[in-house]
């Protein structure tokens, strides 16, 4: 079987590793690719979609498993030039993953079929942003497109909302587009992810991300600082009410508005004092949550992708340990607002954790710094104070010029 995964990050790096650990072995491509999932995976000479396209028609790939969100929208969708060449892709096609890339999208689909999430109204201006602030704070700003996990600001009083609308629509940061104005809801946050294959679905191992960059929740949202995954995450009552208000609901929705769907489906939840509500769909795993979910599977990722991506739902293929995981992530100099490269890594050698490259670069024996967030430690245990201390303990063994990470991941909102 040969299989390509598309993406460059810590995230397709453990998916690479995961589906070559399948039983059937199968061969792995990578495209663009990053020199740590070149250990495992052989590159795709590719340099646009076109060229990916034709490379994996010309060399029979069997499937492709779309990793990064941006492809899944970039010109006529990844999936749906698949789909055109005869390729199972598990990812779905452009139109629906539209939930990720407009929040306005995402919205209307959400109110549409009575799916818990916040009030919001869409906005074209600075002016009808304040209008419909109304002086009400905190509220949330969320620009309608991808942004990398950066377009969304939860202001907590007028000086920062004007900020970010100055961001949005002055130094279009983003670039065109517009911005939802959201009601702040509050309470803990989940990343709940589920394979979907048309009508039917699997709930995978729940996760619980870190956006902020400091201790405490503190600081500027980032792509995320470090998740924790376990299938202990959530109480039974609780993921059984997720499933049926939430989970449930958006597959019969995706169904009834015939936007057709195999992949990873993320769920952004935040379990509100009314029950839990829908933040955002993201129409691909998380990252870093998948960092910490992988290590946790068990069986055959690959035939079961493969499976789903032909119309196939063999939910048996894959379980999830009972155990924990934890991720920290190490990022450059800089982030979120710019990241730094070329630093030397130290310390990889003496780490005996899991290591996924979010941003790194192989120059002759050593790994440099090459983007914002640079690596996942990752540690699995039976309890969370095993994996948390080993996660922790190992990453601290890393160092290069000025890393950052979090000393509170897995030990905050848990
Ligand atoms: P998003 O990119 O939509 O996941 O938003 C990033 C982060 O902003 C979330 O993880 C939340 O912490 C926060 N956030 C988003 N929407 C809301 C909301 N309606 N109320 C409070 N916080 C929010
Ligand atoms: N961990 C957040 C995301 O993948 O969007």
């Amino acid at each position: 079987m040969k299989i390509a995964v598309i993406g460059k990050g810590g995230r397709e790096q453990a998916l690479v590793e995961t589906l070559a650990d399948s039983p059937e072995k199968p061969q792995l491509f990578s495209f663009p690719s990053s020199d740590a999932i070149l250990q495992t995976a052989q590159p795709i000479p590719a340099h646009d979609l076109d060229e990916l396209i034709l490379w994996m028609k010309d060399h029979q790939i069997d499937l492709c498993v779309a990793g990064e969100e941006s492809y899944l929208v970039k010109g006529e969708g990844l999936a749906n030039r698949c789909a055109a060449v005869g390729i199972p892709c598990w990812g779905p096609p452009k139109e629906s993953a539209q939930l990720e890339a407009s929040k306005q999208f995402a919205k209307e689909f959400l109110m549409r079929h009575g799916i818990p999430t916040g009030r919001a109204v869409a906005v074209q201006d600075r002016e009808a942003a304040l209008k419909a602030i109304d002086s009400h704070y905190p509220t949330v700003l969320k620009f309608d497109g991808l942004a990398a996990g950066k377009g969304v600001a939860v202001c907590m009083n007028a000086e920062q909302a004007e900020d970010f609308l100055d961001e949005v629509f002055v130094a279009k940061r983003f670039g065109p587009g517009r911005l939802l104005v959201e009601e702040y809801l509050t309470g803990p946050e989940i990343s709940i992810f589920a394979a979907v294959c048309d009508d039917r679905y699997l709930i995978l191992c729940p996760a619980r991300d870190y956006k902020r960059l400091k201790d405490g929740d503190e600081g500027p949202n980032t792509g995320g600082m470090g998740a924790v995954a376990s299938r202990r995450l959530t109480d039974s009552e609780t993921l059984h009410l997720i499933e049926k208000t939430i989970v449930a609901p958006t597959v019969a929705g995706l169904c009834a508005d015939k936007l057709p769907y195999r992949g990873f489906l993320y769920f952004g939840l935040m379990l509100t004092p009314d029950g839990p509500k829908v933040i955002e769909y993201n129409c691909r795993f998380g990252d870093p949550e998948c960092e910490a979910v992988m290590p946790l599977l068990r069986g055959d990722l690959a035939g079961f992708c493969l499976a789903g991506a032909r119309g196939e739902f063999k939910p048996e293929l894959i379980s999830f340990e009972d155990g924990w995981s934890v991720c920290c992530i190490i990022a450059s100099a800089g982030y979120p607002a710019s990241s730094h490269s070329g630093d030397t890594i130290h310390g990889l050698q003496n780490c005996s954790a899991r290591v996924f490259h979010c941003g790194t670069k192989r120059v002759g024996d050593s790994w440099q710094t090459a983007g914002g967030r640079v690596l996942a430690i990752v540690a699995t245990g039976d309890t969370l104070d095993a994996a948390r201390k080993s996660a922790h303990a190992e990453a601290a063994k890393i160092d290069f010029a000025g890393s950052q990470r979090r000393s509170d991941i897995a030990y905050r909102n848990v």
